[in-house]
């Protein structure tokens, strides 16, 4: 609250307590009964993992990527599930151009492309049973946590330094709330065949690699010239400027037209592996190294820090 300057509250959740703005309370029961289609695609993820990159790839892979469908903000095509409760901390009537995030997921039709930030016990309680596919993004700690500093601070007004926002993650009290459980919860379900693990470093290292995996694992084929159409589409350069996927008409929206965006004040903002040396002291990154350590610790996941 103090960093943040608005109100979050903790919802229990086995394990531990999740983080989440006060308005997630009228939300949450529909979304754990919320009815899951099998022709769905969810896309789960920590915050800043990459989710937005990896959910316009398997969108693309799914649908006429050249078509002016894909113009839409990516909201109305792949809608954060838990969007109005996190809009309800904001101020202003910008926000009522968006519609109610779960009577939009519920009104979706087939196939419905569904991206959440929610840890597996609050997602709906039908995923168990009904199994659709389920993509889950995660990302080194180091540079998840810089990358949520900065989108904290164009976002959510965070009045903190980024000393203050990396003991937040370490306590597991940012917003959304702890990330071991949040991963792990997913690493543990990594061998079921409805569920694909991703991280943010293989992706990087390979995003043909990645399109070929997540088109393979969704049952589409895509021609060499597809594959090819689709690398440029969500290559950085030109997700950053796609106004469709960079949040600049929400930004526009709610600071005013004159906005720009510039610097780190992008959603789409470096797209690097290892900048948390730009911001972490020895002391610091000392201390993630051995947080990540300690909680990785025999469960033979890894992140890579450096490319
Ligand atoms: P940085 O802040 O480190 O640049 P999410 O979509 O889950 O919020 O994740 C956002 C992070 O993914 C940001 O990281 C963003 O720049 C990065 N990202 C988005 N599109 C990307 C792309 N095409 N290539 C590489 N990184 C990308």
């Amino acid at each position: 609250d103090k960093l943040f300057g608005v109100p979050g509250c903790l919802i229990e959740v086995n394990p531990g307590k999740v983080i989440l703005p006060p308005k997630y309370q009228d939300l949450g029961e529909r979304i754990y009964n919320l009815n899951v289609r099998p022709d769905d695609v969810w896309l789960v993820s920590y915050p800043r993992t990459g989710s937005t990159w990896v959910q316009e790839m398997v969108w693309c892979i799914c649908n006429d990527f050249k078509s002016e469908a894909s113009k839409t903000i990516s909201q109305m095509r792949t809608p954060l599930l838990e969007l109005t409760a996190i809009l309800a901390n904001e101020e202003g009537s910008w926000k009522d151009n968006f519609p109610n995030s779960v009577d939009q997921v519920e009104n979706m039709p087939s196939p419905r492309f569904i991206k959440t930030h929610l840890p597996w016990g609050l997602l709906p309680a039908q995923l168990e049973q009904v199994k659709p596919k389920i993509i889950y993004v995660a990302r080194n700690p180091k540079d998840m946590c810089i990358s949520y500093y900065h989108y904290c601070k164009l976002i959510h007004k965070l009045n903190g330094s980024v000393e203050e926002f990396c003991e937040l993650l370490l306590d597991g009290t940012a917003p959304i709330g702890p990330l071991w459980d949040h991963i792990l919860g997913f690493w543990e379900k990594r061998n079921e065949p409805n569920i694909q693990f991703l991280k943010y470093e293989d992706v990087k290292k390979d995003v043909r690699g990645t399109i070929e995996k997540m088109a393979d694992f969704l049952g589409k084929s895509l021609s060499e010239d597809d594959i090819i159409s689709l690398m440029d589409h969500v290559s950085f350069k030109k997700m950053r400027n796609n106004p469709a996927l960079n949040l600049e008409p929400l930004l526009k929206l709610k600071n005013g037209p004159s906005f720009e965006m510039n610097g780190d004040s992008n959603f789409i903002r470096k797209g690097q592996v290892g900048d948390w040396k730009n911001y972490m002291s020895e002391d610091l990154s000392q201390r993630f190294d051995k947080w990540m350590e300690t909680n990785l610790a025999g469960t033979g996941l890894h992140f890579q820090t450096n490319l």
